[in-house]
Protein backbone atom coordinates (compact mmCIF):
# COMPACT_ATOMS: atom_id res chain seq x y z
CA UNK A 1 0.00 0.00 0.00
CA UNK A 2 1.19 3.55 -0.95
CA UNK A 3 1.99 6.19 1.40
CA UNK A 4 -1.37 7.73 1.19
CA UNK A 5 -4.53 6.77 2.71
CA UNK A 6 -2.73 5.28 5.47
CA UNK A 7 -6.11 3.76 6.78
CA UNK A 8 -8.85 4.23 4.08
CA UNK A 9 -9.15 0.48 3.69
CA UNK A 10 -10.07 -0.22 7.43
CA UNK A 11 -12.41 2.16 7.16
CA UNK A 12 -13.79 1.75 3.33
CA UNK A 13 -13.96 -2.18 4.47
CA UNK A 14 -17.03 -0.61 6.86
CA UNK A 15 -19.09 0.66 3.87
CA UNK A 16 -20.72 -2.65 1.97
CA UNK A 17 -21.56 -0.40 -0.90
CA UNK A 18 -17.82 -0.55 -2.38
CA UNK A 19 -17.75 -4.25 -2.23
CA UNK A 20 -21.36 -4.29 -4.11
CA UNK A 21 -20.26 -1.95 -6.30
CA UNK A 22 -16.73 -2.06 -7.25
CA UNK A 23 -17.05 0.00 -10.03
CA UNK A 24 -18.14 3.35 -8.18
CA UNK A 25 -16.13 6.10 -7.62
CA UNK A 26 -18.47 8.21 -5.42
CA UNK A 27 -17.17 11.69 -4.80
CA UNK A 28 -19.80 13.65 -3.77
CA UNK A 29 -19.82 12.74 -0.15
CA UNK A 30 -20.74 16.81 0.93
CA UNK A 31 -24.09 16.30 -0.74
CA UNK A 32 -24.58 12.62 0.99
CA UNK A 33 -22.33 9.90 2.90
CA UNK A 34 -22.08 6.35 2.31
CA UNK A 35 -23.33 4.26 4.88
CA UNK A 36 -21.58 1.80 7.49
CA UNK A 37 -22.52 -1.66 7.61
CA UNK A 38 -22.87 -1.70 10.70
CA UNK A 39 -25.72 1.57 10.34
CA UNK A 40 -27.54 -0.57 7.83
CA UNK A 41 -27.94 -3.50 10.20
CA UNK A 42 -29.27 -1.29 12.67
CA UNK A 43 -31.72 -0.32 10.68
CA UNK A 44 -32.72 -3.96 9.03
CA UNK A 45 -33.03 -5.21 12.99
CA UNK A 46 -35.45 -2.32 13.95
CA UNK A 47 -37.96 -2.91 11.33
CA UNK A 48 -37.31 -6.84 11.70
CA UNK A 49 -36.90 -7.73 15.11
CA UNK A 50 -38.13 -4.84 17.69
CA UNK A 51 -39.87 -2.32 15.39
CA UNK A 52 -41.99 -0.32 17.73
CA UNK A 53 -42.76 3.40 18.23
CA UNK A 54 -41.63 5.26 21.41
CA UNK A 55 -42.64 6.40 24.11
CA UNK A 56 -46.17 5.48 23.72
CA UNK A 57 -47.04 2.78 25.67
CA UNK A 58 -44.63 0.41 28.70
CA UNK A 59 -44.18 -2.50 26.34
CA UNK A 60 -41.13 -4.14 26.63
CA UNK A 61 -40.34 -3.46 22.84
CA UNK A 62 -41.02 0.34 23.95
CA UNK A 63 -38.57 0.78 26.37
CA UNK A 64 -35.98 -1.04 25.00
CA UNK A 65 -36.20 1.54 22.20
CA UNK A 66 -36.65 4.28 24.66
CA UNK A 67 -33.20 2.88 26.40
CA UNK A 68 -31.11 2.62 23.25
CA UNK A 69 -32.08 6.11 22.48
CA UNK A 70 -31.28 7.51 26.00
CA UNK A 71 -27.86 5.80 24.94
CA UNK A 72 -27.27 7.45 21.83
CA UNK A 73 -28.49 10.95 23.18
CA UNK A 74 -25.19 10.43 25.73
CA UNK A 75 -22.95 9.37 22.78
CA UNK A 76 -24.06 12.33 21.12
CA UNK A 77 -23.64 14.69 23.68
CA UNK A 78 -19.65 13.21 24.37
CA UNK A 79 -18.99 13.45 20.12
CA UNK A 80 -20.18 17.36 20.25
CA UNK A 81 -18.58 18.12 23.42
CA UNK A 82 -21.75 19.06 24.89
CA UNK A 83 -22.78 19.64 28.79
CA UNK A 84 -25.87 17.23 28.82
CA UNK A 85 -27.19 14.54 26.79
CA UNK A 86 -30.55 16.68 27.55
CA UNK A 87 -29.03 19.56 25.47
CA UNK A 88 -29.32 17.05 22.46
CA UNK A 89 -32.34 16.39 20.31
CA UNK A 90 -32.91 14.64 17.00
CA UNK A 91 -34.21 16.23 14.12
CA UNK A 92 -35.63 14.88 10.36
CA UNK A 93 -32.46 16.54 9.40
CA UNK A 94 -30.65 19.84 9.57
CA UNK A 95 -33.05 21.67 7.07
CA UNK A 96 -35.67 20.79 9.30
CA UNK A 97 -34.51 21.93 12.53
CA UNK A 98 -32.95 25.57 11.04
CA UNK A 99 -36.45 26.39 9.91
CA UNK A 100 -37.57 24.67 13.16
CA UNK A 101 -35.35 26.87 16.05
CA UNK A 102 -35.37 30.00 13.47
CA UNK A 103 -38.80 30.02 14.45
CA UNK A 104 -38.66 29.14 17.77
CA UNK A 105 -36.25 32.28 18.12
CA UNK A 106 -38.99 34.50 16.33
CA UNK A 107 -41.71 33.19 18.69
CA UNK A 108 -39.91 33.14 22.04
CA UNK A 109 -36.33 35.43 21.94
CA UNK A 110 -36.71 37.94 19.27
CA UNK A 111 -37.76 41.74 20.38
CA UNK A 112 -38.66 44.22 18.15
CA UNK A 113 -35.88 45.87 16.36
CA UNK A 114 -33.63 43.32 16.92
CA UNK A 115 -30.46 41.91 14.29
CA UNK A 116 -29.40 38.83 13.26
CA UNK A 117 -26.19 38.31 11.32
CA UNK A 118 -26.33 36.19 8.38
CA UNK A 119 -24.00 35.09 5.48
CA UNK A 120 -25.38 35.05 2.38
CA UNK A 121 -22.93 32.59 0.85
CA UNK A 122 -24.18 29.93 3.50
CA UNK A 123 -26.59 27.45 2.70
CA UNK A 124 -29.99 28.20 1.69
CA UNK A 125 -31.98 25.73 4.23
CA UNK A 126 -30.31 27.59 7.09
CA UNK A 127 -30.11 31.62 5.43
CA UNK A 128 -33.77 31.32 3.82
CA UNK A 129 -36.25 30.80 6.69
CA UNK A 130 -34.64 33.98 8.31
CA UNK A 131 -36.02 36.37 5.26
CA UNK A 132 -39.50 34.32 5.28
CA UNK A 133 -40.07 34.42 8.67
CA UNK A 134 -38.94 38.43 9.54
CA UNK A 135 -40.73 38.75 6.59
CA UNK A 136 -43.93 37.11 8.29
CA UNK A 137 -43.12 39.11 11.52
CA UNK A 138 -43.16 42.55 9.60
CA UNK A 139 -46.05 41.86 8.42
CA UNK A 140 -47.56 41.58 11.65
CA UNK A 141 -45.68 44.35 13.21
CA UNK A 142 -42.45 42.97 14.70
CA UNK A 143 -39.21 44.07 12.64
CA UNK A 144 -36.39 41.86 12.33
CA UNK A 145 -33.28 43.17 10.78
CA UNK A 146 -31.50 41.04 8.70
CA UNK A 147 -27.99 42.36 8.59
CA UNK A 148 -25.53 40.38 5.82
CA UNK A 149 -22.19 39.79 6.26
CA UNK A 150 -19.26 39.89 3.84
CA UNK A 151 -17.17 37.24 3.02
CA UNK A 152 -13.22 37.38 1.87
CA UNK A 153 -11.98 35.94 -0.82
CA UNK A 154 -10.32 32.95 1.47
CA UNK A 155 -13.91 31.71 2.12
CA UNK A 156 -13.91 33.38 5.84
CA UNK A 157 -16.09 35.93 7.20
CA UNK A 158 -14.51 39.37 6.98
CA UNK A 159 -14.29 39.96 10.51
CA UNK A 160 -13.81 43.66 10.56
CA UNK A 161 -17.20 43.63 8.80
CA UNK A 162 -18.61 41.86 11.34
CA UNK A 163 -17.29 44.17 13.66
CA UNK A 164 -18.57 46.90 12.21
CA UNK A 165 -22.13 45.49 12.10
CA UNK A 166 -22.56 44.45 15.72
CA UNK A 167 -24.66 47.57 17.28
CA UNK A 168 -26.31 46.85 20.85
CA UNK A 169 -29.48 45.27 19.08
CA UNK A 170 -27.41 42.44 17.23
CA UNK A 171 -29.21 39.07 18.81
CA UNK A 172 -27.51 36.09 17.02
CA UNK A 173 -24.85 35.68 14.71
CA UNK A 174 -25.06 32.55 12.26
CA UNK A 175 -21.76 31.00 11.39
CA UNK A 176 -21.28 27.73 9.19
CA UNK A 177 -18.39 24.85 10.62
CA UNK A 178 -17.35 23.32 7.11
CA UNK A 179 -18.76 25.44 4.13
CA UNK A 180 -20.69 22.85 1.61
CA UNK A 181 -19.01 24.48 -1.16
CA UNK A 182 -15.59 25.90 0.18
CA UNK A 183 -14.56 23.59 2.00
CA UNK A 184 -12.96 25.67 4.60
CA UNK A 185 -13.80 25.59 8.65
CA UNK A 186 -14.88 29.02 10.12
CA UNK A 187 -11.98 30.46 11.98
CA UNK A 188 -14.11 32.39 14.72
CA UNK A 189 -15.31 29.00 16.25
CA UNK A 190 -11.51 28.47 16.33
CA UNK A 191 -10.29 31.75 17.74
CA UNK A 192 -11.28 32.37 21.72
CA UNK A 193 -10.88 35.86 21.58
CA UNK A 194 -13.36 36.23 18.73
CA UNK A 195 -15.53 34.08 20.40
CA UNK A 196 -15.59 35.54 23.65
CA UNK A 197 -16.20 39.41 21.98
CA UNK A 198 -19.48 37.77 20.80
CA UNK A 199 -20.47 36.27 24.36
CA UNK A 200 -19.31 39.70 25.88
CA UNK A 201 -21.95 41.62 23.55
CA UNK A 202 -24.93 38.62 24.49
CA UNK A 203 -24.72 37.48 20.69
CA UNK A 204 -25.89 33.83 20.23
CA UNK A 205 -23.93 31.49 18.42
CA UNK A 206 -26.23 29.66 15.96
CA UNK A 207 -24.07 26.99 13.73
CA UNK A 208 -24.27 24.81 10.97
CA UNK A 209 -22.97 21.65 11.42
CA UNK A 210 -24.20 19.60 8.58
CA UNK A 211 -20.66 19.03 7.11
CA UNK A 212 -18.74 19.12 9.91
CA UNK A 213 -20.18 16.34 12.31
CA UNK A 214 -18.71 13.42 10.61
CA UNK A 215 -15.41 15.36 9.55
CA UNK A 216 -13.87 17.22 12.21
CA UNK A 217 -13.76 17.37 16.24
CA UNK A 218 -17.32 19.29 17.40
CA UNK A 219 -16.37 21.06 20.74
CA UNK A 220 -19.68 22.70 21.43
CA UNK A 221 -18.20 24.25 24.89
CA UNK A 222 -14.88 25.15 23.74
CA UNK A 223 -16.50 27.07 20.67
CA UNK A 224 -18.93 28.64 22.61
CA UNK A 225 -21.82 27.24 20.57
CA UNK A 226 -25.61 27.94 21.45
CA UNK A 227 -27.21 26.12 18.73
CA UNK A 228 -26.00 23.49 16.75
CA UNK A 229 -27.32 21.69 13.61
CA UNK A 230 -25.93 18.69 12.00
CA UNK A 231 -27.10 15.81 9.70
CA UNK A 232 -27.12 12.27 9.97
CA UNK A 233 -27.09 11.39 6.25
CA UNK A 234 -23.51 13.48 6.11
CA UNK A 235 -22.56 11.32 8.57
CA UNK A 236 -22.58 7.73 7.62
CA UNK A 237 -25.65 7.21 9.25
CA UNK A 238 -29.43 7.09 7.60
CA UNK A 239 -31.05 10.37 5.81
CA UNK A 240 -33.87 11.77 7.36
CA UNK A 241 -32.34 12.60 10.44
CA UNK A 242 -30.13 14.73 12.77
CA UNK A 243 -28.59 15.82 15.90
CA UNK A 244 -29.27 19.63 17.65
CA UNK A 245 -27.83 20.88 20.19
CA UNK A 246 -29.64 23.61 22.01
CA UNK A 247 -28.06 25.52 24.71
CA UNK A 248 -30.31 24.64 28.25
CA UNK A 249 -32.59 27.74 29.25
CA UNK A 250 -32.10 28.94 25.74
CA UNK A 251 -35.92 28.13 25.04
CA UNK A 252 -38.83 27.02 26.93
CA UNK A 253 -40.15 23.47 25.69
CA UNK A 254 -38.19 23.01 23.16
CA UNK A 255 -39.26 19.78 22.73
CA UNK A 256 -41.71 20.76 21.45
CA UNK A 257 -39.80 21.10 17.85
CA UNK A 258 -39.02 17.38 17.76
CA UNK A 259 -42.48 16.19 18.79
CA UNK A 260 -44.34 13.66 16.93
CA UNK A 261 -42.86 10.05 16.19
CA UNK A 262 -39.08 9.78 15.98
CA UNK A 263 -37.14 8.10 13.10
CA UNK A 264 -35.85 5.50 15.49
CA UNK A 265 -34.43 3.71 13.23
CA UNK A 266 -32.55 6.75 11.71
CA UNK A 267 -31.81 7.18 15.45
CA UNK A 268 -29.92 4.14 15.68
CA UNK A 269 -27.94 4.19 12.56
CA UNK A 270 -26.57 7.94 14.49
CA UNK A 271 -25.39 5.58 17.25
CA UNK A 272 -23.51 3.41 14.67
CA UNK A 273 -21.89 6.40 13.62
CA UNK A 274 -21.00 7.42 17.07
CA UNK A 275 -19.44 3.76 17.56
CA UNK A 276 -17.54 3.92 14.57
CA UNK A 277 -16.40 7.54 15.49
CA UNK A 278 -15.43 6.48 19.00
CA UNK A 279 -13.38 3.60 17.83
CA UNK A 280 -11.35 4.84 14.91
CA UNK A 281 -10.98 8.58 16.61
CA UNK A 282 -12.38 12.08 15.45
CA UNK A 283 -8.95 13.33 15.12
CA UNK A 284 -7.98 10.08 12.90
CA UNK A 285 -10.81 10.63 10.79
CA UNK A 286 -9.74 14.21 10.46
CA UNK A 287 -6.51 13.25 9.59
CA UNK A 288 -7.56 10.70 6.79
CA UNK A 289 -9.97 13.29 5.17
CA UNK A 290 -7.21 15.92 5.13
CA UNK A 291 -4.84 13.31 3.27
CA UNK A 292 -7.36 12.30 1.08
CA UNK A 293 -7.67 16.21 -0.14
CA UNK A 294 -4.44 16.84 -0.21
CA UNK A 295 -3.54 14.05 -2.56
CA UNK A 296 -6.30 15.26 -5.03
CA UNK A 297 -5.63 19.07 -4.79
CA UNK A 298 -2.28 17.92 -5.61
CA UNK A 299 -3.56 16.04 -8.67
CA UNK A 300 -5.43 18.06 -9.75
CA UNK A 301 -3.39 21.63 -9.93
CA UNK A 302 -1.27 19.37 -12.31
CA UNK A 303 -4.10 20.01 -14.87
CA UNK A 304 -3.45 23.33 -16.08
CA UNK A 305 -7.56 23.88 -17.21
CA UNK A 306 -8.62 23.30 -13.38
CA UNK A 307 -8.96 26.99 -12.04
CA UNK A 308 -9.80 26.60 -8.33
CA UNK A 309 -13.03 28.25 -6.80
CA UNK A 310 -12.58 29.79 -3.07
CA UNK A 311 -11.74 26.99 -1.14
CA UNK A 312 -8.02 25.23 -0.27
CA UNK A 313 -6.60 26.85 -3.09
CA UNK A 314 -7.40 30.50 -1.55
CA UNK A 315 -7.48 30.12 1.97
CA UNK A 316 -4.19 28.86 2.65
CA UNK A 317 -5.33 26.12 5.20
CA UNK A 318 -4.25 22.93 5.64
CA UNK A 319 -7.23 20.52 5.14
CA UNK A 320 -10.22 21.52 2.64
CA UNK A 321 -12.13 18.92 4.88
CA UNK A 322 -12.68 16.97 1.40
CA UNK A 323 -14.11 19.62 -0.18
CA UNK A 324 -12.58 21.01 -3.36
CA UNK A 325 -14.70 22.90 -6.23
CA UNK A 326 -13.50 24.22 -9.36
CA UNK A 327 -14.16 25.26 -13.24
CA UNK A 328 -12.29 23.99 -15.79
CA UNK A 329 -11.75 26.36 -18.35
CA UNK A 330 -13.20 25.55 -22.01
CA UNK A 331 -16.01 23.66 -20.11
CA UNK A 332 -19.12 24.16 -18.47
CA UNK A 333 -19.57 22.78 -15.04
CA UNK A 334 -22.31 20.08 -16.43
CA UNK A 335 -20.45 19.30 -19.17
CA UNK A 336 -17.66 18.22 -16.48
CA UNK A 337 -20.27 16.30 -14.33
CA UNK A 338 -21.62 14.76 -17.55
CA UNK A 339 -18.17 13.04 -18.62
CA UNK A 340 -16.95 12.17 -15.23
CA UNK A 341 -20.64 10.53 -14.77
CA UNK A 342 -20.28 8.56 -17.79
CA UNK A 343 -17.03 6.79 -16.23
CA UNK A 344 -19.04 6.20 -13.26
CA UNK A 345 -17.39 9.30 -11.21
CA UNK A 346 -20.08 10.62 -9.35
CA UNK A 347 -19.35 14.63 -8.34
CA UNK A 348 -21.67 17.47 -8.01
CA UNK A 349 -22.07 20.66 -11.04
CA UNK A 350 -23.94 23.20 -10.17
CA UNK A 351 -24.17 26.31 -7.52
CA UNK A 352 -24.66 23.62 -4.70
CA UNK A 353 -27.72 24.70 -2.91
CA UNK A 354 -26.67 27.96 -1.60
CA UNK A 355 -28.67 30.95 -0.60
CA UNK A 356 -26.88 33.67 -3.04
CA UNK A 357 -26.44 31.35 -6.11
CA UNK A 358 -23.87 34.59 -7.68
CA UNK A 359 -21.79 34.87 -5.05
CA UNK A 360 -21.09 31.61 -4.57
CA UNK A 361 -21.09 30.69 -8.93
CA UNK A 362 -21.37 27.52 -10.69
CA UNK A 363 -18.86 24.72 -10.21
CA UNK A 364 -18.13 21.49 -9.54
CA UNK A 365 -17.51 20.05 -6.59
CA UNK A 366 -15.41 16.60 -5.82
CA UNK A 367 -16.10 15.87 -2.32
CA UNK A 368 -13.39 12.61 -0.76
CA UNK A 369 -14.39 11.64 2.56
CA UNK A 370 -12.41 8.92 5.16
CA UNK A 371 -13.25 5.59 2.73
CA UNK A 372 -12.08 7.32 -0.47
CA UNK A 373 -9.38 4.99 -2.04
CA UNK A 374 -6.75 6.51 -3.71
CA UNK A 375 -7.47 4.45 -6.68
CA UNK A 376 -11.13 6.14 -6.61
CA UNK A 377 -8.62 9.44 -6.71
CA UNK A 378 -6.23 8.37 -9.41
CA UNK A 379 -8.79 7.33 -11.71
CA UNK A 380 -10.86 10.54 -11.50
CA UNK A 381 -7.80 12.56 -12.04
CA UNK A 382 -6.63 10.64 -15.39
CA UNK A 383 -10.30 11.02 -16.58
CA UNK A 384 -10.31 14.79 -15.88
CA UNK A 385 -6.80 14.83 -17.51
CA UNK A 386 -8.25 13.19 -20.64
CA UNK A 387 -11.49 15.40 -20.55
CA UNK A 388 -8.72 18.76 -20.20
CA UNK A 389 -6.58 17.79 -22.97
CA UNK A 390 -9.33 17.11 -25.53
CA UNK A 391 -10.52 20.91 -24.81
C1 LIG B 1 -23.85 23.25 4.88
C2 LIG B 1 -25.17 22.53 4.78
N1 LIG B 1 -26.19 22.93 5.54
C3 LIG B 1 -27.39 22.32 5.51
C4 LIG B 1 -27.63 21.24 4.68
C5 LIG B 1 -28.98 20.57 4.69
O1 LIG B 1 -28.89 19.35 5.38
P1 LIG B 1 -30.04 18.24 5.31
O2 LIG B 1 -29.85 17.50 4.03
O3 LIG B 1 -29.82 17.37 6.52
O4 LIG B 1 -31.35 18.93 5.38
C6 LIG B 1 -26.60 20.80 3.87
C7 LIG B 1 -26.83 19.67 2.91
O5 LIG B 1 -26.54 19.76 1.75
C8 LIG B 1 -25.33 21.45 3.91
O6 LIG B 1 -24.30 21.05 3.14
Amino acid sequence: MSRVFPDTLKIRDQFPIFRERPDLIFLDSASTTQKLGKAIDVITSFYTKENTNVGRSLSTLDVIAQRKIARIREQASVHIGAPTPESIFFSFGASHSMRGVTNMFFEQLLQDGDEILVSPSDHQSYVQPWYEVAAVYAALGKRVKIVELIVSKNGQIDWADLKSKVTARTRLVNLTHIHNVYGNASEILYNSEKIAFLKSRNIIIQVDGAQSLSKAVIDVEGMGIDVLHTSGHKAFAAQGVGVVFLRPTLFSNPGRLFEGTPHVAGIYSLGAFFDFAAEIGMAQIEAVVEEVTKYTYEGMRSIPSVVFTTGIAQCGCNSGNGILSFTLSGASSVEVGQYLNQHTIYVRSGTHCNFDPINIGDSVRVSVHAYTSKQDIDTYLDVLHTFSNAL
